[in-house]
């Protein structure tokens, strides 16, 4: 599987994932095209990008203003759509905001596509969250959707708009359904951003770990490396029929195991439970993990990196490039709402001028 010479965009760039897959594609001599505004409140952040920034061209625009840069979006022989918020809780607060990015951005951004690359090769970043609670597990891609949040539902409607436009052939699509991604350049100051980004700034900064409930629900992270495997082989198979995958982690295990693992690799830090906070309480799915079969059988994808192993080089990482990732003055930051309104004026009123 060569990505030598191939022209790739990648919406959400600076992000987490995103910036580990362009470093990637740079390595194996891809040229790459990055979109991404930095919203505030995701996970953005340049220096994610430091390994590669004099060989990616960087287009700090919205995709959903995709209509500003039609030549990328021509000229790109595919297109790994990673643009998106992440956090149940913030779309729990902030609806509207949650449907502009995860929704309409991406509503809009997919048309363009169609536009100027018909039938260009899209694999989107989708999520376990449109699931919902687990009927059975693992989690299999015929498990029935019945989101538990906001963010589940605006993630399913862009999942809907790649495989309708794939089925109507307008794109060629494929939705990777994610589980929980850890890895090196995954956001720490903000909140709200899932478990694993509190654990890792806890240990980072010493303090002691929580877990709420009874610490025995499952989860199967997937270190961020795996992940971007199943988004390279992705790039460059026959579509499958479904066009979906589920992509899980090598092993499920319980929150309090993960927090014991990352508090033994802090030095031995306490860890606690206490009681499911309401607004955690009512978007809660219990035990989650993957079946990932099918993407297995399909494209010989399978998880490599176990959660300890993983663990670690990812605090290493952080350890080595902390300043870039936690202010330590405020290692504890709050989104704000003015900064949320913000970014919901701005996306809303993309083609409004502004007032003064
Ligand atoms: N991290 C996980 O555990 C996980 C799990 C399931 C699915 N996903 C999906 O993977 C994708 C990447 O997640 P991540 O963890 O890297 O998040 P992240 O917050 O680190 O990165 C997302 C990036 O998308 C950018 N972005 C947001 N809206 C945009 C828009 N309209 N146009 C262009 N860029 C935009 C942000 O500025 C940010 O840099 C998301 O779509 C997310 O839903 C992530």
């Amino acid at each position: 599987m060569s990505y030598r010479n191939v022209s790739v965009l990648i919406t959400g760039g600076l992000g987490f994932i995103g910036s580990n897959l362009a470093i990637r594609l740079v390595e194996a001599g891809a040229r790459v095209t990055i979109v991404d505004p930095s919203v505030p409140g995701c996970g953005a952040n340049l220096f994610n990008i430091d390994p590669v920034r004099h060989d990616v061209e960087l287009i700090a625009r919205d995709c959903g203003d995709a209509e500003t840069f039609p030549q990328a979006i021509r000229r790109a022989d595919l297109i790994f759509n990673l643009a998106g918020e992440i956090s149940h809780i913030h779309s729990m607060e902030f609806p509207e905001r949650d449907l502009l990015i995860n929704g309409v951005s991406q509503l809009r951004f997919l048309q363009a596509c169609v536009r100027y690359n018909p039938g260009v090769r899209i694999v989107y970043a989708g999520t376990r969250q449109v699931y919902g609670k687990p009927d059975y597990l693992p989690m299999d891609e015929r498990h029935p959707v019945r989101p538990v949040d906001f963010n589940g539902v605006h993630k399913y409607a862009a999942n809907m708009y790649h495989l309708m436009l794939s089925r109507s052939g307008h794109l060629d699509a494929i939705v990777l359904r994610l589980t929980n991604v850890y890895g090196p350049r995954m956001t720490l100051r903000i909140p709200c951003q899932g478990f694993l980004s509190t654990f890792f700034r806890r240990v980072l900064t010493g303090q002691p770990l929580e877990v709420f409930g009874d610490g025995q629900q499952l989860r199967d992270p997937v270190y961020v490396d795996d992940a971007i495997e199943a988004f390279l082989l992705s790039g460059k198979c026959a579509a499958p029929e479904g066009r979906t995958y589920n992509v899980g982690g090598a092993r499920a295990l319980s929150l309090l195991q993960i927090a014991e693992i990352c508090a033994q690799l802090g030095g031995s830090l306490p860890v606690s439970l206490r009681p499911f906070p309401p607004d955690r309480a009512s978007i809660d799915i219990g035990s989650y993990y993957t079946d990932s079969r099918l993407i297995e059988r399909d494209l010989g994808w399978k998880p490599k990196t176990e959660f300890q192993q993983g663990a670690a080089t990812t605090l290493a990482y952080y350890r080595e490039h902390l300043a870039e990732y936690l202010d330590p003055a405020n290692p504890e930051p709050f989104c704000s709402l003015p900064e949320h309104q913000g970014v919901q004026r701005k996306l809303m009123y993309a083609t409004v001028p502004e007032e003064n």
